[in-house]
C-alpha cells in the first residue's frame, strides 16, 4: 500500500481527531467536503493489547468490544489513520501489529499531546512530552512492529514552545513519517492562542528529510489555512469543523446564499443518515450536539433548540430541519 504521507499533495487537510465528535459519520461528511486525511479519536493501546492477548477471543466478541468500536471505520474513509495512546512500548507494538493485520488503515498515529486530567494521571498522552525518552521508545517499538506509515500528534512542548525543536528530530530519528503539531504547550491546555513559529522552524530544520510537518491550532476558515500553511505540508483542523465541515471546501464561502443553504441542508441529512446507518439510534442521539453546532447563530435556532436536543430518529431530524428552514426540503 502507498504511504499516505507521501501520496497526498500539499496541502494535506487533516480532520484533527476529537473524541466524541469525529466518528465515522462526521469523518465521511468532512471527507466529502474536502478533508483529504482522516484520523480516529485516541484509542487505548493497553486495551487493544489486552483483548488481542486473550486466548480464544471470538470475532463476535471483538466486534462488540467498545475499543474495537472506536477503531472501526468504513471503506470510504480511506485514507484514515488509527490513533493510539498509552505508555508501554510493547503494548503499542502489539496493538499496531494487530491493527495492521486486521484493519489495514492508512497509518498509525501516536498521541503525545492529550492534556486531559485522567490521561495525564496515567502517564499517557502529553506526559510523553515530559518523558521524551519513553516517547522515543514507543515510536521505535511501533516502527519495528508494523510497516504502516507512522505519525505522532503532539504539542510544542510540556511547558516551553521550543521543546519541539529538540524532541521533533528525535521522533524523526526513531522513524516517524510525519508530525502533527498543535501550537500550544501542555501547560497551556487550550488557553492562550496557538503559536506556529516553532512549527515552521522545525520544518526548516528538517527540510532535507522526507518527513511531513502538519500545523494545528485555531484554524477558523479558509483564509487561516492559506495564511498559516507557510512552509508546512498541511494543516489539521479540529474545533472549527464542528457545525462547519464546509471549512474544507474552498468554494463554499463564495457560493450564493441560497446554494449554501441547500448544501448545509443536504449535508445535515447526509450526516444523519450515515450516523443512523452506522450506529442506529445511538448515532442520532450523538448527532444532537452537531445539530446545535450546525444551527448556531441561525435566527430560529434559539426557539427550536429543544427540538434538536430531543431528536431520536431520522424523521425527527427531518421535522427539525423543516421547522428550521420553514419549507419542505425533502
Ligand atoms: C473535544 C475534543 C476532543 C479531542 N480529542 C482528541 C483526540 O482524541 N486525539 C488527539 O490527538 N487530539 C484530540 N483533540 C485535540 C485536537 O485534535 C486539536 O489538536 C486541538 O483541538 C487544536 O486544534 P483546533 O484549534 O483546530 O481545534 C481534541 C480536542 C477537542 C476539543
Amino acid at each position: 500500500m502507498k504511504n499516505c504521507w507521501q501520496t497526498i499533495k500539499k496541502p494535506i487537510l487533516l480532520l484533527a481527531p476529537m473524541a466524541g465528535y469525529t466518528d465515522s459519520a462526521f469523518r465521511i461528511v468532512c471527507k466529502n467536503q474536502g478533508a483529504n486525511l482522516l484520523m480516529t479519536e485516541l484509542i487505548s493501546a493497553d486495551a487493544i493489547a489486552h483483548f488481542v492477548g486473550k486466548k480464544q477471543v471470538t470475532s463476535n466478541k471483538i466486534q462488540t468490544n467498545p475499543t474495537y468500536k472506536l477503531m472501526e471505520f468504513q471503506k470510504e474513509e480511506m485514507p484514515i489513520i488509527v490513533q493510539l495512546f498509552g505508555k508501554h512500548p510493547e503494548k503499542f507494538a502489539i496493538a499496531a501489529k494487530w491493527i495492521e493485520e486486521n484493519l489495514s488503515p492508512a497509518g498509525i498515529d501516536i498521541n503525545m499531546g492529550c492534556p486531559a486530567k485522567k490521561v495525564i494521571a496515567s502517564n499517557h498522552g502529553a506526559t510523553l512530552l515530559r518523558d521524551q525518552a519513553r516517547g522515543v521508545e514507543v515510536v521505535k517499538a511501533v516502527r519495528v512492529a508494523t510497516k504502516l506509515p507512522l505519525s505522532v500528534k503532539t504539542r510544542l512542548g510540556w511547558e516551553r514552545d521550543d521543546e519541539i525543536l529538540e524532541f521533533g528530530p528525535k521522533l524523526i530519528d526513531a522513524g516517524v513519517d510525519a508530525l502533527i503539531i498543535h501550537g500550544r504547550t501542555y501547560k497551556d491546555g487550550f488557553a492562550n492562542v496557538s503559536r506556529w513559529e516553532n512549527i515552521y522552524a522545525l520544518k526548516s530544520k528538517i527540510q532535507n528529510l522526507n518527513v511531513k510537518i502538519i500545523g494545528n491550532g485555531d484554524i477558523k476558515n479558509q483564509t487561516d489555512i492559506m495564511e498559516r500553511i507557510g512552509n508546512l505540508d498541511g494543516v489539521a483542523i479540529g474545533r472549527a469543523t464542528v457545525g462547519n465541515p464546509f471549512i474544507f471546501n474552498p468554494d463554499f464561502l463564495s457560493l450564493p446564499e441560497k446554494e449554501k443553504m441547500e448544501i448545509i441542508k443536504k449535508t445535515i441529512i447526509e450526516h444523519a443518515k450515515l450516523a443512523f446507518e452506522i450506529k442506529g439510534e445511538k448515532g442520532i442521539i450523538e448527532l444532537r450536539k452537531h445539530l446545535l453546532a450546525y444551527f448556531k447563530g441561525h435566527p430560529r435556532a434559539k426557539n427550536l433548540r429543544k427540538s434538536f436536543v430531543t431528536v431520536k430518529s431520522l424523521s425527527d431530524i427531518r421535522k427539525a430541519l423543516i421547522a428550521m428552514y420553514a419549507i419542505d426540503i425533502l
